[in-house]
């Protein structure tokens, strides 16, 4: 168990009857963590993955059920060419490279994001993490890859107007719940908390829908360097939130 590991105190701070059912993570500060030291920014991606298999640990030891990472923005492809590559090879290397110990853990991959417009060679290793770990009851990873919390939106009014038109749905029966089922997290929670790390103080297009009531947390901390008390410390801290939904 990852607790024995840590610090007694961090320990005791948690309180394992008020875990987030749904923790998402915006992972930033890669480029920059590779800067400080004079290291290509693809340099910063891969320490990167360090930290996904700590936070995907620590997830899993804590029974969170859902755990949304966004790896890959559409906003993402604005970058040069190498670095776009970089990161494809990366998803493919972490996939094949991970797919057995995710399987052993329990863990269920899924990918949230438009994959009609990333390399075939991607969406191989995609279908097969998918397919090797569909039937598992643990950990629920969702990897955001091509996401936008817009598209994601966009696509789903699509498949209503679809619908609408096709006479299977009135548009007055149109409601939050109808919402839900057609983006791509339909059948989950909305996250309870969201937390970025690098510094930066917006949600950059992540689950923009799905955030409306989430709690936020930010740490200055570069993801390369975020480690399990990291999130441990956002854990307590989202602890000590009153979560009022609008009520008293
Ligand atoms: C986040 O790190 C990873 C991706 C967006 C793929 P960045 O690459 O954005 O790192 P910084 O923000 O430039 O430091
Ligand atoms: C958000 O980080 C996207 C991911 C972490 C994948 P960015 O680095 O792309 O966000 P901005 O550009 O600073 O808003
Ligand atoms: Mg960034």
């Amino acid at each position: 168990m990852f607790l024995n590991k840590h610090k007694v105190e961090t320990k005791n701070k948690i309180n394992m009857n008020n875990i987030p059912k749904h923790i998402a993570i915006i992972m930033d500060g890669n480029g920059r963590w590779a800067k400080k030291r004079g290291l290509p920014r693809i340099y910063g991606h891969k320490a990167g993955i360090k930290t996904v298999k700590k936070v995907v640990k620590v997830c899993s030891d804590l029974s969170v059920k859902y755990l949304t990472l966004y790896a890959f923005s559409t906003e993402n492809w604005k970058r040069p060419t190498d670095e776009v590559n970089g990161l494809m090879n990366l998803l493919i290397e972490y996939l094949s490279n991970e797919v057995d110990e995710l399987n052993k853990k329990n863990v269920k991959v899924i990918f949230i994001g438009d994959l009609s417009k990333i390399p075939d060679k991607c969406n191989y290793e995609i279908f097969k993490a998918e397919e090797k770990t569909r039937n598992n009851t643990g950990l629920i990873l969702n990897i955001a890859f091509n996401y936008s919390g817009r598209n994601d939106i966009i696509n789903a009014v699509k498949k209503i107007c679809d619908k609408v038109v096709s006479g299977q749905l009135k548009t007055s029966d149109i409601n939050e719940d109808i919402i839900n089922k057609n983006l791509y997290t339909y059948g989950q929670p909305d996250p309870d908390l969201i937390l970025r790390s690098g510094g930066e103080l917006r949600l950059s297009n992540f689950l923009i829908w799905q955030s409306a009531y989430s709690e936020l947390w930010f740490s200055d901390v570069l993801w390369p360097d975020f480690n399990e008390d990291d999130l441990i410390e956002a854990i307590v801290e989202y602890q000590k939130r009153n979560r009022r939904f609008g009520g008293l």
